[in-house]
């Protein structure tokens, strides 16, 4: 099992390991820690996949607002590492001054695609997907992976991931990844450590919501505005942030489309913001 927590021993090892095994694919999946079966079903995907998988654990100052949570967002290095080797993946755990080895000032920053990142997730945490393709870009650069693995969950940042590998010519396959649910149906996310028993409980809501709304749907209704408002009964007396119904180009759509239709909800418990959503 290896870890590696400089830029430079994470290179040489892959440019090694390229050299030594030309034929291999190298899979990568980006995290922030605190792993859960939905990161595990990225790694074990990879695995599958690749003769070499990388996890990177690395919580990205770049990606939270100066009121989010970057303080005190979940950290498990010991289990993370623990589960990393269980499955057989490389871990690559930098600090932040490998990641960011200069000051503010002299950093080359990129910017998310406007009309994918003003939206939705983007509306309310303003820069979010800016620090997200920053990092995310890194870490391509670092470990130059044939693949990379990502979760629907997050479907914003999919869409504008695999906008950016087109726009900026990556050699890189994204795979996508369905959403893992707990046995209740509630959708995976580290920040679900947050919540307490009845919070859990009340956060199931949110994919009941989603199964009504593609209830619905089976059913042969088409229209967005029916969908929500089918599907917001469903949250009554929860703090909604969003639900909305839109295409892969996060327009909004006042008919559902076949393949092409994403339906997404957030929610705030006691200030918890949880997300999920449905793609059709
Ligand atoms: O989805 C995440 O956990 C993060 O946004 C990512 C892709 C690891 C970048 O920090």
């Amino acid at each position: 099992m290896q870890i590696f927590k400089t830029t430079k021993n994470m290179q040489t090892f892959i440019q090694n390991y390229k050299i030594k095994n030309p034929t291999h694919k190298i899979g990568l999946v980006p995290t922030m820690g605190a792993l859960h079966n939905g990161h595990l079903s990225l790694i074990r995907q990879s695995v599958e996949s690749c003769e070499l998988t990388i996890v990177s654990i690395f919580v990205n100052p770049t990606q939270f607002g100066k009121n989010e949570d970057f303080n005190k967002y979940p950290r498990k290095e010991e289990a993370d590492i623990n589960l990393c080797k269980s499955l057989n993946a490389v871990v690559f755990m930098p600090t932040i001054d490998e990641m960011y080895p200069y000051k503010d000032d002299m950093q080359i920053k990129l910017k998310a695609p406007q009309s994918l990142s003003n939206t939705l997730e983007g509306k309310a945490r303003a820069g979010h997907f800016d620090g997200v393709v920053q990092v995310v870009l890194k870490l391509f650069n670092i470990v130059t992976p044939h693949r990379a693995f990502f979760g629907k969950k997050d479907a914003q940042q999919l869409l504008i991931i695999k906008q950016m590998i087109e726009d900026l010519f990556l050699p890189i396959e994204i795979v996508e990844s369905q959403i893992i649910r707990d046995e209740n149906g509630l959708a995976l996310s580290s920040r679900n450590a947050y919540l307490n028993d009845d919070e859990k409980n009340e956060a199931l809501k949110i994919s009941k919501s989603l199964r009504e709304a593609s209830k619905a749907i089976i059913n042969g209704e088409t229209n967005s505005k029916k969908i929500k408002e089918i599907a917001t009964k469903v949250l009554e007396g929860l703090e909604i942030e969003y639900f909305e119904i839109v295409n892969k180009k996060l327009e909004t759509i006042k008919t559902i489309e076949k393949n092409n239709t994403i339906i997404l909800v957030v929610v705030r418990i006691n200030g918890v913001r949880l997300l999920d959503n449905l793609w059709l």
